[in-house]
C-alpha cells in the first residue's frame, strides 16, 4: 500500500495500546499513519509514543492550541484515504452516529471524505446496550465498515464480546477496504431487494421471510465499486445505503413496473427479491371476519414473474444475475431457473443450511453461469456481495 495515509483516530479504552502494534503493521504495509487521539486516549498511551512511531505530531484534542485546531483537523481529513478508528469506544461511536463532533477525533472524522472504518472494543455490557447496537446500525447504514469485536476475557473481568479484534485482523480489513477498486465506474446497476406483499384486506398480507440483507449488501458493495446504482426494494427493515437511487415497491406488481421502467439504461441487473408468486384473487374491501368453526378457503392467482418478463427484453450487453433459494436439489432448480428466465447468473443457495437462508448475516451460495459452478465457503453477506459483483464483471469482461 505504498503512498496510501491512513489517519488513525485512538480513542479512550484500554485497548488503546494496542494501536501501537496496530500501527506497526500499517507502516508495513507502507502505508503512511497519522495518529488522532481523544484527550482520555492520552490516559492510556502517551501521545509521545505514537509521534515516535508514527515519525509525525499526534492530533490531540489540544483546545490550548486554537491557532493551528480549526486547520489542522481539515487537513488531516482530507489526507486520509481510510480513517481508521481503534479501539472505537462506546463514546466516539454514540457521537459518530449523532453526528456530534466535540473533539479532535470526531471533528475530523466528520469532516472527512474517505472510508472511516472502526475497530470497537468495550466491556460486554456497553458493547451489548441497544443504544451501541442502534448506534452500530446506523453506521453501517452509512457505509462505515465495522470490525465487530472479538469474544473473549475482557480487562474489565467480564468474558464475552467486546474484545479489540486481532489487530492483524484490522489490518488486513485495512488493506482490503484500501485495494478496492472502482472497477464499476460509468456503470449502471440495478438490484432487487427485500420481499413483496400481497393484500388479503386492508390489514394482512401474504409475504415471505426475506430480509432484503443480501441485496442492500449489493447495493452497498456496488455503490463503493463507482457505478449509478438503483436499489428497488420491497418493505424491509434496513436503512438503504448512501450513494443510491431508491426505489419502493410493495407488490410484485408494482416490482414488474418499476423493473420495466429502469431496466433499459441498466448494464447490470441483479434480482436478489423474492416477489411472491401468488396474489390473492380478491382483495376484501374489509378486514375479514373469523368465521366460527369454519375453514376458510383462499383463492390465490399467479403473479406475474419479473425475472422471466425482463429476461425476455434483455440486450447483448446487459448482465443479469438471478438468484435461487432453495431446500432441496439446490443446483439442479438453480440451473432450471437460469436458463428459463434467460440470466447471465444464477445465485443457487440452499436456505436449510446452517449459516445460510433468511436473516442471518452469513450465507454459503454457488454462483452458476453456462461456463460452470463456484461453491463459495460460508461467508459475510458483504463477502458474497462482492463476490457476486466481481463475478457479473467477469462474464461482461468475457462477453
Ligand atoms: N422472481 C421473479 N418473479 C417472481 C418470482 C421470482 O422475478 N414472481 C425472481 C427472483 O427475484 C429470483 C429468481 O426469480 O431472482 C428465482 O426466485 P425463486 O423464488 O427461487 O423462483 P421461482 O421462479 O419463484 O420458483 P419456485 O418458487 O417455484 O422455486
Amino acid at each position: 500500500m505504498p503512498g496510501k495515509t491512513v489517519v488513525l483516530g485512538v480513542a479512550g479504552g484500554i485497548a488503546a495500546y494496542k494501536a501501537c502494534e496496530l500501527l506497526r503493521l500499517l507502516q508495513k504495509q507502507g502505508m503512511d499513519v497519522y495518529v488522532v487521539m481523544t484527550r482520555n486516549a492520552c490516559r492510556f498511551v502517551a501521545p509521545l509514543t505514537f509521534e515516535t512511531l508514527s515519525g509525525h505530531p499526534v492530533a490531540v484534542d489540544t483546545f490550548e492550541r486554537p491557532a493551528t485546531w480549526e486547520v489542522e483537523h481539515i487537513a488531516l481529513a482530507k489526507r486520509a484515504d481510510l480513517f481508521l478508528i481503534a479501539p472505537a469506544t462506546a463514546n466516539v461511536i454514540g457521537k459518530m452516529a449523532c453526528g456530534i463532533a466535540d473533539d479532535m477525533l470526531t471533528t475530523t472524522v466528520m469532516a472527512t471524505r474517505a472510508p472511516v472504518m472502526i475497530a470497537p472494543a468495550m466491556n460486554t455490557g456497553m458493547w451489548e446496550n441497544p443504544a451501541t447496537q442502534q448506534n452500530i446500525a446506523a453506521l453501517k447504514a452509512r457505509g462505515v465498515h465495522v470490525v465487530a469485536p472479538a469474544t473473549g476475557h475482557l480487562a474489565c473481568g467480564d468474558s464475552g464480546a467486546g474484545k479489540l479484534e486481532d489487530v492483524q485482523v484490522i489490518a488486513g480489513r485495512a488493506v482490503q477496504v484500501l485495494m478496492r477498486k472502482r472497477d464499476m465506474e460509468g456503470l449502471r446497476v440495478m438490484v432487487t431487494a427485500g420481499p413483496t406483499r400481497e393484500a388479503l384486506d386492508p390489514v394482512r398480507y401474504i409475504s415471505n421471510r426475506s430480509s432484503g440483507k443480501l441485496g442492500y449488501a449489493i447495493a452497498r458493495a456496488a455503490a463503493q465499486r463507482g457505478p449509478q446504482v438503483a436499489l428497488l426494494t420491497g418493505p424491509v427493515a434496513i436503512e438503504p445505503p448512501p450513494g443510491v437511487h431508491v426505489v419502493r415497491f410493495t407488490t410484485t406488481q408494482e416490482l414488474l413496473e418499476c423493473a420495466e421502467a429502469h431496466v433499459a439504461g441498466q448494464d447490470i441487473v441483479i434480482q436478489s427479491a423474492a416477489p411472491a408468486d401468488y396474489r390473492a384473487k380478491t382483495v376484501a374491501p374489509r378486514k375479514i371476519k373469523k368465521r366460527d368453526g369454519e375453514d376458510m378457503v383462499l383463492t390465490l392467482v399467479e403473479n406475474p414473474d419479473v425475472a422471466a418478463a425482463l429476461g425476455e427484453g434483455k440486450r447483448a450487453d446487459q448482465t443479469f444475475v438471478g438468484f435461487a433459494a432453495e431446500t432441496n436439489d439446490v443446483l439442479e432448480h438453480a440451473q432450471a431457473k437460469m436458463e428459463k428466465k434467460r440470466l447471465d447468473m444464477i445465485v443457487a443457495n440452499d436456505v436449510t443450511a446452517p449459516g445460510a437462508g433468511f436473516d442471518v448475516d452469513t450465507n454459503i451460495v454457488t454462483l452458476i453461469t453456462r461456463a460452470g459452478m463456484t461453491a463459495l465457503p460460508l461467508l459475510s453477506k458483504d463477502e458474497v456481495a462482492e463476490r457476486i459483483l466481481t463475478a457479473a464483471l467477469a462474464l461482461r469482461a468475457r462477453a
